[in-house]
């Protein structure tokens, strides 16, 4: 290559690529104000409760934090308010397990809290952080999904419990929960947990009679 095509293929690549950067530049800064809904005086009064309690001394809040417990970005997008309420009001009144100190938040507290963490699972971060694997959660290995199988995963349930070693701790594995319980205590439960476990912070299902008996069918095979 002689000298001056060098120089060219220099200046003209280094213009070109110049342009691309100030294309996509514009592109982003055009999307930036789209990507998170309106800051509330409810979601500030939250994030004013969330420094207060200095919940980031735990836990990662857009990937920021600490990571001793976990991020809460989408986690209104996970749990149900009503449990998520009860939760951060006293962690153990849901899970005995639970290792999240009562902070002595209140009702009032908890949502201001809820109404920022709404706003933070809104804000669009082009799909971080990835979606844990749970196509699996179910049977492990490629086998087609029942319809109980399907219902358990597009209801969230997984992020609550165990089966197979995946999904969240808030409430009791199911792994073998076709050997602990009946037919009619697990559609009855689905239904109304309240009227079988006092206080029970799992949510209702809320589904037709004909899919939560799928899903009781489901729980049944588990053994
Ligand atoms: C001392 C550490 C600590 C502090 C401080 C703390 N958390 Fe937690 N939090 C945890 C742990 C650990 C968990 C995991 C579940 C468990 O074992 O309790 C958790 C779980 C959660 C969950 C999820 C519950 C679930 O079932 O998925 C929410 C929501 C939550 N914390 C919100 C908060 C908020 C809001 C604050 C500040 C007001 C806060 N936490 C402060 C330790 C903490
Ligand atoms: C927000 C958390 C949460 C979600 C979501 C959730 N559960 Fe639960 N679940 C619990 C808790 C807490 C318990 C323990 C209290 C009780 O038995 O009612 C429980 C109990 C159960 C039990 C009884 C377990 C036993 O050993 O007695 C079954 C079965 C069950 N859940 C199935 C499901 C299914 C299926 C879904 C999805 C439709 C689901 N859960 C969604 C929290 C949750």
């Amino acid at each position: 290559m002689s000298n001056k095509a060098a120089r060219n293929l220099f200046i003209f690549g280094s213009l070109f690529f110049f342009v691309i950067f100030l294309a996509l530049t514009f592109d982003t800064m055009g999307k930036l104000d789209k990507r998170a809904p309106v800051i509330t005086e409810e979601v500030n009064a939250g994030k004013m409760v969330w420094h207060k309690y200095d919940c980031i001394g735990c836990h990662t809040i857009l990937g920021n934090g600490s990571y001793f417990a976990p991020e809460l970005m989408k986690i209104t997008e996970k749990k149900p308010k009503g449990y998520l309420k009860q939760f951060l009001i006293d962690p153990k009144s849901t899970n005995a397990r639970a290792t999240m100190p009562k902070l002595g938040i209140t009702s009032e507290e908890a949502d201001k809290l809820l109404a920022f963490l709404d706003w933070t699972s809104k804000i669009d971060t082009n799909g971080w952080p990835p979606k844990p694997i749970l196509a699996t959660a179910a049977g492990v290995g490629g086998k087609e999904l029942s319809e109980g199988q399907r219902l358990y995963q597009s209801l969230g349930c997984s992020g609550c419990h165990i089966i197979n070693g995946i999904g969240g701790t808030t409430g009791p594995e199911l792994t073998y929960i076709g050997s602990k319980r009946n037919r009619d205590w697990l559609f009855g439960h689905f239904k109304d947990p309240d009227k079988f476990v006092p206080k029970s912070a799992m949510p209702k299902v809320e589904a037709a009679d004909a899919d939560i008996e799928k899903l009781t069918e489901y729980m049944l095979s588990l053994k």
